[in-house]
């Protein structure tokens, strides 16, 4: 969770249109027309109150590499800004540059010609229709399965459990072991003659580590079950760290019983928002990822993924990214990633409060703390400047290394040192705070009070 309640911006459009009579100070459609000029000065004020992230001051939310590859980015996307994806015969070039970037994305990760895939709108779309295959194709070939299960680790990426949740499909989960890799054994204990697919992820979000695929894929090609391989944080990373000579277990289409992976273009692929791949092994597989309806009086529908219109400019942005990369330049990023992870790794670990969780496989990881009130250091380091994203079970603040990081190592080990030394020495901080209030959430033995409190705050932060 890292969401925490805004007030609202005190800038309102000139000479609103609201109804006469009305009290509501809500903003409103402008009654005349602006110059460009003006709306783009009011946007980029509306900025100024953002998540440093150019800086380095953000971890996850923004995967940036150089500024020149953000303008290739830019340039790209809003050549193709009005172009749609919707419709593959209208766009030869877009479609051209979709089957491109899959084929990339399959070649990378360990894939035959066989291998097909779509491009989607993020990694909870790509695992979305994931899981809408398995469904589907259960409904057609195991009609015995009548209420379908997915297991996955607890560790998996919450767009699984929700994307179950939209696709009537019962989530059983199952805790990882002590290293925070998925305990195949436990997952075996799961499976039940309703069981669609079994999850892995490479790496999973929460501690970086990747799950045992080769024996999650033996299990599942021992009981004829299908494997996701939730490659969407490390798809574009862990390849290259392999190459690097780093030992990364195997988790991709070499390992036998993978059925399908997903990748996210806009993390460590480094292209712009609105870009992930989903892959089957087998173009039959993917039959069941796609939505026909044939009887519409607006013609005949038929749509890939699950969005109607798709940007065009994402498209783009993803396909000049992998070929202006290439192998050369995931390279080069994945060796600042790995240097850079292993800077913080050492400084936080030198700090004899802290310990990092399990053995890391990239730039993925989390840390803990032994004494200290660690949600209290994560308030400190925001107070410096930092946007801390915290972790519970068990409580952690999270890091996503990318090569923006790379200058920024010492000072943030610095304000890390000064906010555990503040926090060992005002212990009354733990009531104070962002701290407060993770520890009250912590400690409700009821789950549901705590989404009743999700809700409420998200209730508030998306009004007017
Ligand atoms: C392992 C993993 N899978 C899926 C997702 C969801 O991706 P998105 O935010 O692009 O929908 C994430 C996001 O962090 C992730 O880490």
């Amino acid at each position: 969770m890292s969401h925490t309640p805004q007030s609202p911006s005190s800038a309102s459009p000139p000479e609103s249109s609201a109804p006469t009579g009305t009290t509501s100070t809500r903003p409103t459609l402008p009654t005349h027309s602006r110059t460009a000029k003006d709306v783009l000065a009011e946007l980029a004020a509306m900025r100024s109150r953002d998540a440093r992230w150019h800086d380095g001051r953000t971890f996850s939310l923004v995967y940036h590499d150089t500024d020149e590859h953000l303008q290739l980015l830019r340039d790209a996307y809003t050549m193709f800004l009005a172009e749609n994806a919707l419709n593959p015969m209208a766009f030869p070039s877009l479609r051209r540059m979709e089957t491109d970037v899959v084929s990339m994305c399959a070649g990378i990760l360990g894939g035959d010609d066989e291998v097909v895939g779509s491009m989607t709108s993020g990694g909870t779309e790509s695992l979305f229709l994931a899981m809408k295959t398995y469904r589907d194709q259960a409904r057609k070939e195991r009609p015995h399965i009548t209420a379908p299960e997915v297991v996955l680790p607890t560790t998996a990426h919450p767009a699984l459990i929700k994307s179950a949740h939209y696709l009537g499909v019962k989530v059983v989960l199952v805790p990882p072991g002590p290293d925070f890799r998925a305990d195949v054994a436990a997952m075996e204990r799961a499976i039940t003659p309703q069981t669609l697919f079994l999850v892995g992820s490479a790496p999973a979000y929460p501690h970086g580590v990747v799950d045992r695929i080769t024996e999650l894929s033996d299990l599942a090609l021992s009981r004829s079950l299908p494997l996701h391989v939730d490659a969407c944080v490390g798809g574009f990373l862990l390849p290259f760290v392999r190459k690097l000579g780093f030992p990364v277990p195997p988790f991709d289409f070499a390992v036998p019983g993978v059925t399908s992976m997903s990748a996210d273009l806009h993390k460590y692929g480094f292209a712009a928002k609105g870009a992930s791949t989903v892959m089957y092994r087998t173009a039959a597989l993917r039959r069941h990822q796609f939505y026909v309806y044939s009887g519409w009086p607006g013609g005949l529908f038929g749509s890939a993924t699950v969005l109607g219109t798709r940007p065009g400019g994402a498209i783009a942005a993803a396909w000049a990214s992998l070929t202006a990369l290439g192998h050369e330049g995931y390279l080069r990023i994945a060796g600042i990633i790995m240097k850079t992870t292993r800077a913080f790794i050492d400084g936080i670990t030198a700090i004899p409060d802290l310990y990092v969780l399990g053995q890391p496989d990239c730039g993925v990881f989390a840390y803990a703390s032994r004494e200290l009130d660690l949600m209290a250091i994560a308030d400190q380091m925001e107070e410096r400047g930092w946007h801390i994203d915290r972790q519970q079970l068990p409580t952690a603040i999270h890091l996503t290394i990318t090569p923006t990081h790379a200058a920024i190592v010492e000072r943030y080990l610095g304000d890390l040192r000064d906010s555990v030394a503040y926090v060992a020495e005002h212990p009354e901080l733990s009531s104070q705070g962002a701290a407060a209030m993770y520890g009250m959430l912590m400690h409700i033995p009821d789950p549901s009070m705590v989404d009743e409190f999700i809700l409420s705050n998200f209730d508030s932060l998306y009004r007017p």
